[in-house]
């Protein structure tokens, strides 16, 4: 059996990566029509499934509300009620689905899976999370930190704190992309693999972007123009709850770590947040911090990423 092909899907940030200017402008255009009240219809009829096997507040809710508004519709197909669930295969599934729908998008647990569904899928898939990356989250990262830039990413330099986690791992590839300079401080055995790490400097090649990791948070935080930081245990590491406690002591971001960035400088969080750990409610509830804002933004950049894919737009 030969699989389908000549479609776009959005399994790793990589795969947008050229695009990304483009999709970042559209988002924005899509953000000012709603706020003006005019949304635009541009999928009527059109059906996406939505398939989580992971919890999810955000991503879920605005990929509904963004088929809402484009005039199409949203399905939620959680993990335990699809035959997915009762071991179906992923290609059958895929197969299947995509005589419904117009694209899937996939929370798994494994980017294996995402990719073996989009290997089979004829009709786009989206990424909605793995555990080796977030993609839909950093083009909505990406347009926060554009709106704060006046639309310009290079001469910035962006601070993670934390775990070298699925976000970061997207979001090394994000900024590589569009020039953007990113410090990752985080525990040495808590780093993004190396393979990881030498595609974000491939795509940082074309761009001038540097990117590094080092040790301190204090270090990575020193001068930078936007910090982001994201929980120590994510969805699927909670046997290793004990072991990350300890070992990310000392990496959150608290008003000691702001006060070491520029005056101007904004603070991102993907949420859900674990106030008290990697954030202190004083940074995530301070006006410096962005994360409303970022997580409003996954509306808007999930339209431009829905359109991108179905229509080509
Ligand atoms: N940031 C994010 O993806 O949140 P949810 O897990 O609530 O979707
Ligand atoms: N890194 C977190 C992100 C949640 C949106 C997780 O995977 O659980």
């Amino acid at each position: 059996m030969v699989p389908p092909s000549k479609k776009k899907d959005l399994v790793s940030l990589a795969d947008v990566a050229s695009d990304l200017p483009k999709l970042l402008d559209h988002a924005a255009r899509l953000k000012a029509e709603r706020r003006a009240g005019h949304p635009r219809p541009s999928l009527p009829g059109r059906n996406l499934a939505m398939i989580f096997e992971k919890p999810s507040t955000r991503t879920r809710a605005s990929f509904e509300v963004a088929m809402n508004d484009l005039g199409g519709h949203a399905l939620f197909l959680s993990q335990n009620d699809l035959q997915l669930g009762r071991g179906e295969s992923i290609a059958d599934t895929a197969r299947v689905l995509s005589r419904y729908v117009d694209a899937v998008c996939y929370r798994a647990f494994k980017h294996a899976a995402v990719v073996e569904l989009a290997r089979w899928a004829s009709v786009p898939v989206i990424n909605a999370l793995d555990d080796e990356e977030h993609p839909c989250q950093v083009v909505a990262d990406l347009l926060t930190m554009r709106e704060r830039w006046d639309g310009r990413f290079p001469g910035h330099r962006l601070a993670w704190i934390g775990d070298g986690n699925n976000v970061l791992r997207s979001l090394m590839l994000g900024a590589a992309a569009v020039g953007l300079d990113l410090v990752a401080a985080t525990p040495k055995s808590y780093r993004p693999p190396p393979e990881a790490i030498a595609a974000a400097h491939a795509l940082a090649g074309r761009t001038g972007a540097k990117l590094s990791f080092v040790d301190s948070p204090a270090d990575a935080a020193a001068g930078a123009d936007a910090l982001y930081t994201d929980v120590w245990v994510s969805m699927g590491d909670e046997a290793e709850r004990n072991a990350r406690e300890t070992a990310f002591r000392g990496y959150q971001i608290n008003d000691a770590i702001v006060a070491r960035a520029a005056p101007h400088a904004f603070v991102l969080h993907d949420l859900p947040a674990h106030r008290g750990q990697e954030i202190t409610d004083s940074v995530l509830d301070g006006p410096r911090s962005a994360a409303w804002d970022e997580a409003e933004n996954r509306l808007h950049a999930q339209k431009a990423i829905l359109e991108y894919l179905v229509l080509g737009a």
